[in-house]
């Protein structure tokens, strides 16, 4: 596996490969790898003959008072992780030479930036906008793989790359997760033994939310009172930024349910913030 730092680098080594006819496959992270992540890079090396994974802790996707000094970093890990994958390119620059001084550019996807995770983040979506760019520019792939946990952030690089042209399949692979269901995440670190116990209720309540709309039960006030009742319920509880039902396009709130929807909720457990969602089909009547 081939260590680069230096985007200059990186983008030579990429124009290499495109110009052998080879297909980059791109898996961004910040590192602290699980295996919602390493399901994205088995993806892409199925799909691609290059797989590059970028590991860049974003600051500027972090909010004053957000975890981005405590965020969990072990290179040595994932670089481990990534040999034993056989990545061909790990991308891992510094703060430093991603944003040089006098950095002054920003990526900003309106509307659907500023719902759900965006109005308890502000600023969030523009930093991975602005952040993807840049990497997107460097890598140079052909397909870039996330995973379903970050809903909004799929919604967000689709209509990012969609609106400025970028030539680049935004690849949205299943959420991984823990038998209890919990959905695998970095910040699943910061739980301690009786905070992870109680983060399984995150999901049990989304899936049950779910089933109650497969079973036909399609009033939306009915259904958010059972999906807020379920997680209030769980003690180590602290905080449910939201939990409701969304459009999966446009990320607004439905006031009925007539076609497929997104059960999302963004939920405070001690000083842990944890996001999952599910993704209904809802059969159409003919
Ligand atoms: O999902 C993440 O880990 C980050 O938001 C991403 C896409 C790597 C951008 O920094």
């Amino acid at each position: 596996m081939e260590i680069i730092r230096i985007p200059r680098v990186m983008q030579d080594t990429a124009s290499g490969h495109t110009l052998r006819g080879k297909t980059i496959g791109f898996v961004p992270t910040m590192g602290s790898l699980h295996e919602g992540h390493l399901s994205l890079v088995r993806r892409a090396k199925m799909e691609n003959d290059v797989t590059v994974v970028s590991i860049f802790v974003n600051p500027v996707q972090f909010g004053p008072g957000e975890d981005f000094e405590k965020y969990p970093r072990d290179i040595e890990g994932d670089t481990g992780k990534l040999l034993k994958e056989e990545v061909d390119v790990l991308f891992m620059p510094d703060r430093s030479v991603m944003y040089s001084k006098g950095f002054l550019t920003r990526v900003e996807v309106e509307e659907i930036s500023e719902r759900l995770c965006g109005v308890f983040r502000p600023g969030h979506f523009k930093g991975v906008a602005t952040v993807l760019t840049k990497l997107f520019h460097i890598v140079k792939p052909v397909r870039a793989y996330f995973g379903q946990k970050d809903f909004q952030q799929t919604v967000v690089v689709r209509r990012m790359v969609k609106d400025l042209n970028m030539d680049i399949d935004i690849v949205v692979c299943p959420t991984i997760r823990e038998r209890d269901g919990l959905a695998m995440s970095s910040r699943n670190t910061y739980l301690d033994r009786g905070q992870r116990e109680a983060s399984g209720v995150i999901y049990r309540s989304l899936k049950q939310a779910s089933e109650l709309i497969i079973s036909g039960i399609i009033n939306v006030h009915d259904i958010e009172k059972i999906l807020m009742g379920k997680i209030l319920q769980e003690p180590a509880v602290s905080c449910i930024d939201y939990a409701g039902i969304f459009n999966p396009d446009t990320l607004e709130e439905v006031s009925e349910i007539r076609d497929d929807v997104l059960l999302a909720a963004a939920v405070q457990i001690g000083d842990t913030r944890l996001i999952d969602n599910i993704l209904v089909k809802v059969k159409k009547e003919r």
